[in-house]
């Protein structure tokens, strides 16, 4: 009998982190392993949910909790409610999570408190600030989990300061945690998927009018978006950008920034007329999308975790709207340039920028095999704790 594996999805990253693993069980472990997509509804909008199902191979979730939006600890107590009674029913071996939202960490505490074991991908970052609620997702769900995949070396020798010290694979468990550094699924998926998205998003792409260059952004950080000041700062930086680099900037925008933009411009007009600080607001981006913008543009400007990352997968210089980053090897390598929600800053970065090449040496984020290296390495487990439970009847 294969082992079963409920996948807990619910944010758009995770939709496309999880592309990559459910495409390694379907094509290398599917006599081994069964996975079921449990999405806990986090996002809902067709254009950050269902058409990252359609294009990007995923299964069709198994189990739908449509919980939707709520305040941090009522979504997340939502999410528990609904996991905690199907984990009890349906009693997989394993239950698997991706990166640091409410959805992650619902799924983590639920299959933990009744000893299921966690697998955390994407475990071991930190921003060391916990104003971010992904900050303490991520601390939360690393501490239940049993197996932690790291995308980055950093990732290790953060889960070593905070006491995991197993990293020889021996006997693993809840009260023995074992850490592996996978290297980064979404390297896999930009590997996989560029040629796709060449073929499937170019009309697309071609409608946009975008031969001449482009600035691409993305902003949806609470930090950002709730506060009129930082994002009328942000707005105004990426205006003096397109003006010094005579390039529009498109903005594919997060509904979050989209509602906050309609409110603030009930009182101000700065936030109703953007188009004439060449700034053109997009639905959100399909992923397919998503990678021709990113391959094809001059700068990313952005407060997205992926995006930083993707930045560096296409080799685009990249501004980091957030005064810290978990992706610290892209900053120490002079890839990114942290400028927070700061103008000046913004300005500075787009000027070193256009005057050298881009920095950055290949290899950060693994050999784009990480979802396969990660399923052997669950199979792995469950097999020694199938043998051990064995042993011990
Ligand atoms: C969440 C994650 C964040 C991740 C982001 C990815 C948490 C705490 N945050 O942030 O780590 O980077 O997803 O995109 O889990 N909304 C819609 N339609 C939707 C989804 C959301 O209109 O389909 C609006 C709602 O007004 C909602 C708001 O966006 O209240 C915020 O959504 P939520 O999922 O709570 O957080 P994100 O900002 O999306
Ligand atoms: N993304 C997308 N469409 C968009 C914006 C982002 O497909 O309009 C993709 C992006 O390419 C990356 C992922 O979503 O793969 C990043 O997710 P997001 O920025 O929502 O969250 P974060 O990574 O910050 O948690």
């Amino acid at each position: 009998m294969p082992f079963t594996i409920f996948t807990i999805v619910g944010a758009r990253p995770q939709f496309i982190k999880a592309a990559a693993v459910s495409r390694a069980i379907r094509n290398l472990y599917s006599s081994d392993l069964t996975e079921f997509i449990v999405h806990t509804g986090q996002h809902y909008d067709s254009g950050m949910s269902d058409v990252f199902f359609e294009e990007l191979e995923i299964p069709k979730p198994a189990f739908h909790l449509h919980v939707g939006s709520a305040s941090h600890g009522a979504q997340t107590a939502s999410m528990m409610t609904a996991l905690e009674t199907l984990f009890l029913n349906e009693k997989p071996d394993l239950v698997l999570v991706y990166g640091d939202t409410n959805s992650t960490l619902a799924g983590a505490l639920s299959a933990s408190k009744i000893q299921i074991p966690v697998v955390h991908v994407e475990a071991g970052l930190r921003s060391f600030n916990k104003a971010m609620p992904e900050e303490i997702n991520r601390i939360l769900t690393d501490h239940v989990s049993t197996l932690l995949f790291t995308p980055t070396q950093t990732g290790v020798e953060n889960l070593k300061r905070e006491g995991f010290g197993q990293t020889e694979n021996t006997q693993v468990d809840a009260n023995h945690p074992l850490v592996v550094h996978s290297g980064d699924v979404m390297y896999d998926n930009a590997l996989y998927f560029r040629k796709l998205a060449e073929e499937k998003a170019n009309d697309w792409f071609r409608t946009l009018g975008a031969d001449n260059g482009f600035i691409l952004a993305t902003i949806h950080r609470n930090a950002n978006t709730d506060d009129p000041n930082r994002l009328k700062s942000l707005l105004t930086g990426l205006s003096n950008a397109s003006k010094y680099l005579n390039q529009p900037v498109f903005l594919p925008l997060h509904p979050r920034t989209l509602k906050m933009i309609q409110q603030f411009g009930e009182s101000d007009a700065f936030f109703t007329d953007l188009a004439s600080r060449n700034i053109r607001i997009l639905p959100p981006a399909s992923y397919l999308q998503m990678v021709l913008l990113e391959a094809r543009c001059t700068f990313i400007m952005t407060d997205s975790g992926g995006v930083q990352k993707e930045a560096y997968f296409y080799r685009k210089p990249c501004l980091v709207l957030r005064p810290e980053t978990e992706w610290v090897e892209l900053v120490q390598s002079g890839a990114a340039i942290l400028v927070d929600a700061d103008e000046k800053r913004m300005q500075e970065a787009v000027a070193f920028f256009s005057n050298q090449e881009y920095p950055a040496p290949d290899g950060f984020y693994g050999d784009g095999k990480s979802a396969e290296f990660i399923c052997g390495e669950i199979l792995q487990m469950l097999k020694s704790q199938k043998d051990s439970a064995n042993c011990g009847t």
